[in-house]
């Protein structure tokens, strides 16, 4: 075959797969109308069930989506990866001051503490009462063998009684078996919901499922506009499983290349919020918990300055057809 026929057959080919690309990440869309975190999800895929419908809370900060353990979880959180304990201490402190109830933390990075004294602090001076505040942990791979110890001892570090989500941080030898410590540690009442982190596919979550007693709450995994996993969050609809969206911004090094994105700078302009909080805005419309990382204060004033604009149906499809299913990281 001549080398002009091989380069046609595979432009031919290439374009076949863009159009294919192109196709399947408009086709997920749209799973949930701009109305789902105003508490009227109205799923515009006809395999929209009812089970994962944001609910709304009275105030307009407060955001939460019931999850099938039957607890409230807030859609918009504080992210604490890298931080460290001071800082972690600082920023959920003045995160609770200024509206969230979320704080996401994890024994791999090593601030438990200082989140667990943020959050105290805040309940000490009467900002929230233990019971308004949702703290997730990760149970990281060095303690899989271990699990339940791991379990008493994210506990003690973070000082806050119980916790409300554990998740196995990421797949790993024994995490059957650390998925069975979560079950044993919300029958001892030690935590509320349990769920995994960075299991992204239906296989993945089914091999859990299959040993599970308690139907996984939660998945957290990288989710943002240029790796949207659709098919997961569809998929997990009958489980009444949300997907929360790690890296919802990109992640450190990687933000500005969706801040400057033409796309999400017009829409940004279109309603006079910044690139951040259009990107945080769609997650939350689109069905997504979202846990916006920041030792910044200015930025975590911003990132939950959203609840008083709403994304239309066209932007949100524009946003959706940003997915390249690209991931920035490979756990
Ligand atoms: N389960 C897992 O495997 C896993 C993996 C990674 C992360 N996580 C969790 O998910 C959270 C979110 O991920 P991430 O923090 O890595 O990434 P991210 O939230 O996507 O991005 C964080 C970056 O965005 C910047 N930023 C935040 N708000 C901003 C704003 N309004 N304007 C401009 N820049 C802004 C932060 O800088 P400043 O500090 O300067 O604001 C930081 O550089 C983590 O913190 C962690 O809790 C879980």
């Amino acid at each position: 075959m001549s080398n002009h026929a091989t380069k046609s057959i595979k432009s031919v080919i290439g374009f076949l797969a863009s159009l294919l690309l192109l196709l399947t990440g408009v086709a997920g869309c749209g799973a949930f109308s701009q109305d789902s975190i105003s508490g009227e999800a109205k799923p515009t895929n006809p395999r929209g069930a009812s089970e994962q419908k944001p609910m709304t809370s009275d105030s307009a900060l407060r955001k939460t989506v019931k999850l099938n353990s039957g607890y409230e979880m807030p859609m918009l959180g504080l992210g604490t990866w890298t931080l460290s304990n001071d800082v972690a201490e600082e920023s959920a402190y003045f995160a609770i001051k200024n509206g969230y109830r979320l704080i996401d933390t994890a024994r791999y990075y090593g601030n438990e503490i200082g989140v667990g004294r943020g959050v105290r602090r805040a309940i000490d001076e009467g900002i929230v009462s233990r019971e308004e505040i949702f703290v997730t942990s990760k149970i990281m791979p060095g303690d899989y063998q271990r699990p339940d110890a791991a379990i008493d001892d994210s506990m003690a570090r973070l000082g806050l009684g119980y916790i409300d989500l554990m998740l196995i941080h990421q797949p790993g030898r024994g995490d059957e078996e650390v998925y069975k410590a979560l079950e044993r540690g919300v029958r001892a009442g030690k935590i509320r919901s349990i769920g995994i982190s960075n299991y992204y596919t239906s296989d993945d979550f089914e091999r859990i499922c299959r040993i599970a007693e308690i139907v996984p709450a939660v998945v957290q995994n990288e989710n943002h506009i240029f790796y949207q996993n659709k098919e997961l969050q569809e998929y997990l609809r009958q489980y009444g499983t949300v997907v929360e969206s790690w890296y919802p911004l990109g992640g450190r090094g990687n933000t500005q290349e969706i801040f400057h994105n033409e796309t999400i700078r017009k829409i940004a302009e279109r309603h006079e919020k910044t690139p951040a909080q259009i990107v945080l805005r769609w997650h939350l419309q689109d069905g997504y918990i979202a846990i916006p990382g920041s030792g910044n204060q200015a930025h975590i004033v911003e990132n939950i300055d959203i609840f008083d604009f709403a994304l239309s149906e066209e932007e949100m499809q524009e946003i959706c057809a940003l997915n390249m299913r690209r991931r920035f990281e490979n756990w």
